[in-house]
C-alpha cells in the first residue's frame, strides 16, 4: 500500500503514531474492562475522555502535517527527501531500536499525561476543591458540611453520581459555575432545592441500608426563653422514627414513608417545596391510592393537573443533612446549653435575640455589633457586674461570633431564612406541609396532626416544674409561656418563624 508522497513527513507519522498507540491502549483497557467486569467510572474516564483526545490529537495532526509538506513541495523542496530517508530496515539494528526507542516512549508519554490527568480529575472530585477554590461562593455550604454528621462523606458523594453522563454532566455544569463565578453572575444566596442532585435513595441508602433501619430514639432539647433568668425548659421526645420493634421493618413510623410499597407523590406550588396542596398516597403492594387537597389552599385544579409531580424521598425530609443553618434561636440554645455563653449572664438569650436577629451586610460587621451590642448592654444596664461576670460577657461575645460565623453568611444571603429545613414543624413547617390537619381525601379522611403520631413527650418543663412521663405514655403539650389554646389553632412555625 503506498499512501501519497506528501504523507510521508515528522508530523504526519508522529500523529500516526501516536493515534494508532491510543487506539491499541483503549483496545487493550476495554478488554481488560469487560474480562474483569464492569470496572469503577475512573475506568470509564481514560477509555472515554483523556485517550480520545489524544486519538483526536494524533488523527488532527495527520492532515496538518500533510498541508505543510505539500507547502514545502510547492516552494520547491526536494519531493523525495523526507521519503529517502525514510526507509526502514527492521535488519538494521539502529533503525530496530529506534523504533523500539519510540514506542516505548510514546507509551511512558502517554501513560504520565493520563495520570496527570487522572490526577486532576481526582483534584476536581475533592472536598478541597469544591469547598475551598471557590472559597467565598461555596464558604456557607463548605462550613455548615464540615460542622455536619457528614463531615467525612466527600461533597461528590452525595452530589455527582457514578458512570460517564454525570461525569459529562456534572464538569459540564462545572464549567459553567466557573464562568458565573468569574463575570460575578452568580445567584445569592445559591437557590435550592438542588434539581440535579444524585437520587437520594441511591445515595443515602449506601451508608443507611432501609432493611436495618431504626425503631425509637430519645430526641432531647434544652430551650431557654427571654426572661431576665434566662429560664430553662426542657423537652424529652420519644421520636417514633420506626416501628416500636426493629423488627417489624418499615410497617409504621416516620419513616413508613420510605416503605418499598408505599409511594407518596405530592405537588409543590412554591420554588422552596414549603406548600404542598396536594399529595398521593399509594400503597404499591394493595394498590389503594387516596389523593389528599389542602382545604385551605387556593391552587386550582387546572395548575395542579399541570404540575410536575415529585415523589417524596430522604430529601423531603432530610433536606438539611450536611449543611444545616442554625437560626439564632437554635444556635444560642446550644450555646447556652453547652455553657459556652453563661447563663448566669442575666438576659443574655433576649440580647443576644435582640442583635443576632438584626440584618448585617457583611460578617465584619455582625461581628462589631455582636461586640458593641453585648458590652454596651451590659455596660450600660449592669454596672455592677464583678470582674468574673466581665469575663463572662465576653466569652458570650467570642462565642456567639462564632455562632454568627458557622450558621450566618451575609456576603451569600445563605442563612436559616434562606434553607429551610423540612425536618419537624418548630421554625419551619416541615412534617405540617402536609401533617397541618387541613389535608383532606374525598370522604375527609386527613393527614393526621395528632400530636402522638410521631412522637411522644416524655419529659417537659423549667429544672423544678419537670414533668414526667410513664413509658408508654405521653404528656399533654404544655407550652413555655402561656399563649393559651394558640399552639393547637395555629401551627407552631407560624409564630416561632418570625419571632424575634
Ligand atoms: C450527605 C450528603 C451531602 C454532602 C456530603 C454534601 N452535600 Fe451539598 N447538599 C446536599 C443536599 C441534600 C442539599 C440540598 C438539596 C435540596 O434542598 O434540594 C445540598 C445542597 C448543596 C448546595 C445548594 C445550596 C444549599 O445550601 O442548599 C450546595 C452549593 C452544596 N450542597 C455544596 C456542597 C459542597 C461544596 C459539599 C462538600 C464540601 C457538599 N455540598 C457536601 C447533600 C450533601
Ligand atoms: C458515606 C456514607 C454516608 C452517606 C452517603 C450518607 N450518610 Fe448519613 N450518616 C453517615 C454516618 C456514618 C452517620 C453517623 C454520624 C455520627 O453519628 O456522627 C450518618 C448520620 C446521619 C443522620 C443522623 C444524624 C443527623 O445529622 O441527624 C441522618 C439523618 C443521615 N445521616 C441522613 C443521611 C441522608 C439523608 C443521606 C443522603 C443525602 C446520607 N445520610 C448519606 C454516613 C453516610
Ligand atoms: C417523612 C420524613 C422522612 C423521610 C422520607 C426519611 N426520614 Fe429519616 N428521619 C426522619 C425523622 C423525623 C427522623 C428523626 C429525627 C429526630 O430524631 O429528631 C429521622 C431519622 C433518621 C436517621 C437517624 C436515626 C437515628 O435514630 O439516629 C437516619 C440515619 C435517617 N433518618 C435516614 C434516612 C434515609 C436514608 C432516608 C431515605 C431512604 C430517610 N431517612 C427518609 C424523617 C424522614
Ligand atoms: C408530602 C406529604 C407528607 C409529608 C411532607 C410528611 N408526611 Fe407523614 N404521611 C403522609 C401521608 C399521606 C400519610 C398517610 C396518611 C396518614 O396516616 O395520616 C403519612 C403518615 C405518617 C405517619 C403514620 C405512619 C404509620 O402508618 O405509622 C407518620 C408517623 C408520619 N407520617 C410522620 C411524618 C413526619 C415526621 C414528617 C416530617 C419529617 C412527615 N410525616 C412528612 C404524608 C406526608
Ligand atoms: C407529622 C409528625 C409530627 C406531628 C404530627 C407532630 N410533631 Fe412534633 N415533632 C416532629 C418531629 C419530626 C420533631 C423533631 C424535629 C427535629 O428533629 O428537630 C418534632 C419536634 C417537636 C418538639 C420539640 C421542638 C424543639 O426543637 O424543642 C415539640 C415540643 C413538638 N414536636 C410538639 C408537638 C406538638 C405539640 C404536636 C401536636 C400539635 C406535634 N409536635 C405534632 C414531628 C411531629
Ligand atoms: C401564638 C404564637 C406561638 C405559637 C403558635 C407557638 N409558640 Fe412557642 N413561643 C411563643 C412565644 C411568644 C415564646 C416565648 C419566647 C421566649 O420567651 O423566649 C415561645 C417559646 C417557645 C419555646 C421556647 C423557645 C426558645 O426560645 O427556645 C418552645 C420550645 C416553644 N415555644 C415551642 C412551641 C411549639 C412546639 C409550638 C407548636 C406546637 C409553639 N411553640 C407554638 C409563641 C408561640
Amino acid at each position: 500500500m503506498k499512501l501519497p508522497e506528501s504523507f510521508y513527513n515528522p508530523i504526519s507519522i508522529a500523529g500516526a503514531l501516536m493515534a494508532i498507540v491510543t487506539l491499541l491502549l483503549m483496545g487493550a483497557l476495554l478488554a481488560a474492562m469487560s474480562l474483569f467486569g464492569s470496572a469503577s467510572s475512573y475506568v470509564g474516564l481514560f477509555i472515554f475522555i483523556i485517550l480520545p483526545i489524544f486519538l483526536v490529537i494524533g488523527l488532527l495532526l495527520i492532515p496538518v502535517g500533510v498541508i505543510r509538506r505539500k507547502r514545502q513541495i510547492k516552494k520547491g523542496a526536494d519531493e523525495s527527501d523526507f521519503t529517502r530517508r525514510m526507509v526502514i530496515d527492521l535488519n538494521n539494528h539502529k533503525h530496530r531500536n529506534a523504533i523500539l526507542l519510540f514506542a516505548a516512549g510514546s507509551v511512558v508519554f502517554l501513560f504520565l499525561t493520563g495520570i496527570g490527568s487522572y490526577e486532576a480529575f481526582h483534584y476536581t472530585e475533592s472536598t478541597e476543591f469544591c469547598g475551598l477554590l471557590c472559597h467565598r461562593v461555596m464558604e456557607p455550604e463548605y462550613v455548615t458540611y464540615q460542622n455536619s454528621s457528614h463531615a467525612r462523606v466527600a461533597c461528590v458523594e452525595c452530589h455527582v453520581g457514578e458512570g460517564a453522563d454525570w461525569f459529562v454532566k456534572s464538569k459540564l455544569s462545572g464549567l459553567y459555575q466557573v464562568y458565573a463565578v468569574v463575570t460575578d453572575i452568580y445567584p445569592r444566596p445559591i437557590p435550592t432545592p438542588v434539581h440535579n442532585l444524585r437520587p437520594a435513595r441511591e445515595t443515602c441508602e449506601r451508608c443507611h441500608w432501609p432493611n436495618k433501619f431504626y425503631s425509637y430514639r430519645i430526641h432531647t432539647e434544652k430551650h431557654f426563653l427571654t426572661d431576665e433568668a434566662n429560664s430553662e425548659w426542657n423537652i424529652h421526645l420519644k421520636m417514633k422514627t420506626g416501628p416500636e420493634y426493629s423488627s417489624m421493618g418499615l410497617t409504621e413510623g416516620i419513616h413508613w414513608h420510605i416503605n418499598p410499597d408505599i409511594r407518596i407523590e405530592y405537588i409543590s406550588d412554591d420554588e422552596k417545596r414549603e406548600s404542598i396542596p396536594w399529595v398521593r398516597a399509594i400503597n404499591l403492594a394493595e394498590g389503594d391510592t387516596v389523593i389528599y387537597k389542602d382545604i385551605n389552599s387556593f391552587v386550582e385544579d387546572s395548575v395542579i393537573a399541570e404540575a410536575e409531580i415529585r415523589v417524596m424521598d430522604c430529601i423531603d425530609c432530610h433536606n438539611r443533612p450536611s449543611h444545616q443553618y442554625l437560626s439564632p434561636r437554635a444556635f444560642t440554645d446550644l450555646m447556652i446549653a453547652s455553657g459556652s455563653v453563661p447563663a448566669s449572664l442575666p438576659e443574655i438569650k433576649r440580647v443576644a435575640m435582640e442583635i443576632l436577629n438584626q440584618q448585617y451586610s457583611t460578617s465584619d460587621s455582625a461581628d462589631h455589633a455582636i461586640e458593641a451590642g453585648i458590652a454596651g448592654f451590659y455596660a450600660e444596664n449592669y454596672p455592677e457586674l464583678t470582674d468574673d461576670q466581665k469575663n463572662e460577657v465576653k466569652a458570650a461575645i467570642k462565642a456567639l461570633q462564632k455562632g454568627y460565623s458557622e450558621n450566618i453568611f451575609p456576603e451569600m444571603k445563605a442563612s436559616w431564612d434562606a434553607y429551610p429545613n423540612h425536618i419537624g414543624h418548630f421554625e419551619f413547617q416541615g412534617c405540617f406541609r402536609c401533617h397541618n390537619g387541613t389535608h383532606a381525601d374525598n370522604a375527609d379522611n386527613r393527614i393526621s396532626r395528632d400530636c402522638n403520631i410521631c412522637h411522644t413527650i416524655i419529659l417537659q418543663g423549667g429544672p423544678e416544674t419537670e414533668s414526667v412521663a410513664l413509658a408508654n405514655e405521653s404528656l399533654e403539650f404544655i407550652h413555655p409561656n402561656d399563649i393559651g389554646e394558640a399552639w393547637k389553632e395555629f401551627s407552631c412555625a407560624e409564630c416561632h418563624r418570625y419571632m424575634y
